[in-house]
């Protein structure tokens, strides 16, 4: 009889495990539909994103970002009045507490800006009001300070790790123009303001990604806004998800020259490596936010140094190129992050705050996401299959072996 459970891998299961009892175990949750939201629609096939069935291709060009904060959190586009509350009530929640402000200037300046984040956006629960049970608040106001206060984090760490004072922020600007000046200590030229604008706007919701999703889980336990919040930030950092930008931005450094991108393609794929920016779970088309940062892109580089807007469409052929050729019929496409390098570039960001501002825009989501979830809540908790050893006796301490193997040989040793 055997001892322990049999899983056969088959390609009919794609990225599907079998299990002995019969039950599909589906990797990465592939397909599998975990919930329910009104706040944003991904259909992959066709390549259409809609935040509460407005299509993105209409609120990127149109839209500012407060304005889709107020779609996202409110159900709805705001009227003219509707938007000027909101702008006022962001523009009023930016400053951060001080004693925050002052913690930052003791982090050591090599640290790195997501951790910086992450830990700040997790103190801004020490200042928020507390209530009976030691939560904070779950309700839009927390979430208005949450988008609010999120950019000026990136900013003031941005210039305090380059041993400049962080600059207050202005009540008087866009959240846009706004991030851009707290960075820099100036006013903005508008095609800049405007193109980070498009940038939140763009990043501002994606449904169920793996980050919204840990918000959800976390929400979903009854945990606050911040912790929730928090969760997010901790997931979008790796590069699988928010962390992909600095890592294009990464490759087109290396490549230095658009002539250089198909050898560069070649070797990286050799090494059984991945291009960064390329590829979706979702998405079997091009992602459609790329179309728009790519133009973005192009028009900043044009209007400073084209060299990596350039560099990025030649090594979006070349993956195409040398993948068709080493993978017939595989294609993959630039996703959100592709162009996102190029563009943030321009406007003189860092690459490794990339990620930061990916945080920046997707607040917006994941707190319009939280409270959802809060709405109508039910605690998430998925279930395994066990994959261990089965049940066997435990072996007291003067009985174990010095060379004891792992669990399943001990299982097999104690049940023979
Ligand atoms: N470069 C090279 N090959 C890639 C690839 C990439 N960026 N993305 C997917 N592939 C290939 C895989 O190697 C795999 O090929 P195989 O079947 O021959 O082994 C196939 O495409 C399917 O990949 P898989 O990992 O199962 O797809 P996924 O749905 O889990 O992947 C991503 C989605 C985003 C994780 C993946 O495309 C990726 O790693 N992209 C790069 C990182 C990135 O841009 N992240 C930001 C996402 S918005």
């Amino acid at each position: 009889m055997p001892l322990l459970p049999k899983f056969k891998s088959s390609p009919a299961l794609g990225g599907s495990t079998l299990s002995h009892t019969g039950t599909v175990v589906d990797r990465g949750l592939e397909g599998v539909v975990v919930g329910t939201t009104e706040l944003s629609n991904v259909e992959g096939k066709e390549g259409r994103l809609t935040y509460r069935g407005y299509d993105i291709h209409d609120l990127a060009p149109h839209a500012c970002f407060e304005e889709v904060c107020y779609l996202l959190l409110f159900g709805q586009l705001p009227n003219k009045q509707q938007l000027e509350d909101l702008k006022v009530r962001l523009a009023a929640n930016r400053m951060l507490p001080q004693p925050l402000v002052e913690s930052m200037h003791t982090i050591p300046k090599t640290a790195w800006p997501m951790d910086v984040l992450r830990t700040i956006v997790s103190g801004l629960a020490l200042f928020s009001p507390v209530g009976e049970d030691g939560s904070h608040p779950s309700n839009p106001r927390s979430a208005i300070h949450l988008i609010a206060r999120t950019p000026t984090i990136v900013a003031a760490w941005d210039r305090i790790r380059r041993g400049l004072e962080p600059i207050e922020p202005r009540h008087d600007l866009s959240m846009a123009a706004n991030f851009l000046y707290m960075r820099n200590g100036e006013l903005p030229i508008t095609e800049a303001t405007e193109a980070l604008n498009t940038y939140l706007v763009l990043l501002a919701d994606h449904s169920y990604n793996a980050s919204t999703f840990a918000a959800r889980v976390c929400a979903s336990t009854r945990a606050d806004i911040y912790a929730a919040a928090t969760s997010a930030i901790a997931t979008l950092e790796g590069d699988l998800h928010g962390g992909a930008p600095g890592k294009v931005m990464h490759m087109l450094l290396e490549i230095g020259k658009p002539e250089r991108s198909e050898a560069y393609v070649r070797e990286l794929l050799k090494r059984r490596e991945r291009i960064m920016g390329m590829g979706h779970r979702e998405y079997k088309t091009r992602d459609p936010r790329a179309e728009h940062l790519e133009k973005m892109a192009k028009a900043l580089g044009d209007a400073s140094d084209p060299k990596w807007y350039q560099i990025a469409r030649a090594l979006e052929d070349a993956s195409n190129k040398v993948l068709q050729e080493e993978k017939p019929g595989m294609r993959i496409y630039a996703n959100v992050e592709f162009y996102t390098a190029p563009t943030l570039f321009s406007l003189g960001i860092p690459s490794d705050e990339f990620t930061c501002m990916f945080a920046c825009g997707r607040m917006a989501g994941w707190t319009a996401h939280i409270l959802e979830q809060l709405a109508d809540n039910r605690l998430i908790r998925p279930q395994a299959t066990y994959s261990g050893p089965p049940v066997h006796p435990f072996v007291p301490m003067d009985q174990r072996s010095t060379r004891q193997g792992n669990g399943k040989q001990q299982a097999e040793a104690a049940n023979a």
